[in-house]
């Protein structure tokens, strides 16, 4: 099955933008509108969508492939020969020299934008992010079930990894188990690099795995997400070695709640504050609200934070079709933290949970 080609949906896009063409480099928007999944190197690539007409793509000779799907006219250049010269006939073919060009704030490179303007240096250049946000804040059928698939991966790989957790691993053994799983149970890689954070480590939410051996006493967050079509999974579980601190327990039960609470407040109309909100209430009354220390949720699609953020003051209304996670934690300086993180999709029903984990505190 060959990858969905959205060229004309962002054509229509554009009709009220200021915007008379985009310019997409490698990454998320170029897989969303073009179906193209390309590594991002210093190599010069790009798939230039005007508002009318037709879009055409600049690239190096030898990631041609990538682009044939597409049926647009292709300009190849040779190392040799570098870009330039082929980004100057495109320009002028597709009449854009003294056009309004978008171009991908979060993603373009400065040298990229450079040669653009070299090319076309009676142009102007714009950030394009508003018209690619909005088209992809709100998932279509193909996208909601790369997102189930990759739900239903990233859980088994966690359920495995958490039966797998022993006192004498280092944290650092346990993420490598977690990449060989990725790519073993299908999973174009990893969404990000694994989480497992133990002990005192799990107190900071990003701790990255390092060489601390698993411990009696201690908890451990795991928080990992598989890739399927270019879609994320983005799953925390927790697993507590024995004995178990009282806190611990504490901790956890008023989190897994706080998630439940975020959960239930997601439903089509309700504002994206309300689900921070409603799970930050169940902290916050248990005491531990100071350190509940970042956002409830992000969105999650082709890049793992994406829009809509879950944050107190964001008043968005929520749609069908978004797909965000729910990720209320407890960190607690010394001791250690919990989180407890699902993904949801907003429908028109409320909203369907695509992470299918049990949320039991894992005791080894
Ligand atoms: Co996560
Ligand atoms: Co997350």
């Amino acid at each position: 099955m060959s990858a969905p080609v959205r060229l004309e949906q962002v054509q229509d896009a554009l009709l009220n933008t200021e915007l008379d063409a985009v310019a997409l480099m490698p990454g998320p928007n170029l897989v969303y509108a073009g179906g193209v999944r390309l590594h991002r190197s210093e190599r010069l690539n790009v798939l230039v969508i005007p508002r009318q007409g037709t879009p055409r793509a600049l690239c190096p000779r030898l990631e041609a492939a990538a682009y044939r799907h597409l049926d647009v006219p292709l300009h190849t250049w040779s190392d040799e020969e570098g870009p330039m010269p082929a980004l100057e006939q495109l320009v002028a073919e597709a009449g854009l020299a003294r056009a309004v060009w978008g171009v991908e704030y979060h993603n373009a490179y400065y040298g990229e934008v450079m040669a653009l303007r070299q090319a076309a240096p009676h142009a102007q250049f714009r950030p394009a992010e508003a018209v690619l946000t909005r088209l992809r804040l709100i998932k279509d059928e193909t996208e909601i079930e790369a997102l189930r698939e990759a739900a239903r991966v990233t859980g088994q790989i966690v359920q495995e990894t958490l039966d797998a957790l022993r006192p004498g691993l280092t944290e650092r053994a346990v993420a490598s188990h977690i990449q060989s799983l990725l790519l073993a149970r299908g999973s174009d890689g990893a969404a990000f690099s694994p989480l497992v954070a133990s002990g005192p480590n799990a107190a900071d939410p990003h701790a990255l795995p390092g060489d601390r051996v698993l411990s009696s006493g201690d908890v451990i967050i795991v928080d990992l997400g598989a890739t399927v079509r270019g879609y994320h999974g983005d799953i925390t579980r927790c697993a507590a070695l024995r004995p178990v601190a009282s806190e611990i327990r504490r901790i956890y039960d008023v989190v897994r709640r706080a998630a439940e609470a975020g959960r239930a407040a997601v439903r089509p109309g309700a504002r994206a504050g309300e689900v921070d909100r409603a799970a930050r209430r169940v902290i916050d009354e248990a005491g531990y609200g100071a350190y509940f220390i970042h956002r409830t949720g992000h969105g999650l699609g082709l890049q793992v934070h994406e829009p809509p953020y879950i944050h107190a003051e964001n008043d968005e209304t929520l749609e069908p079709g978004m797909v965000f996670t729910v990720e209320p934690g407890i960190y607690l300086p010394g001791l250690g933290g919990v989180r407890v993180e699902d993904v949801v999709v907003v429908n028109e029903r409320g909203h369907e949970v695509l992470t299918h984990v049990s949320r039991d505190l894992v005791v080894v």
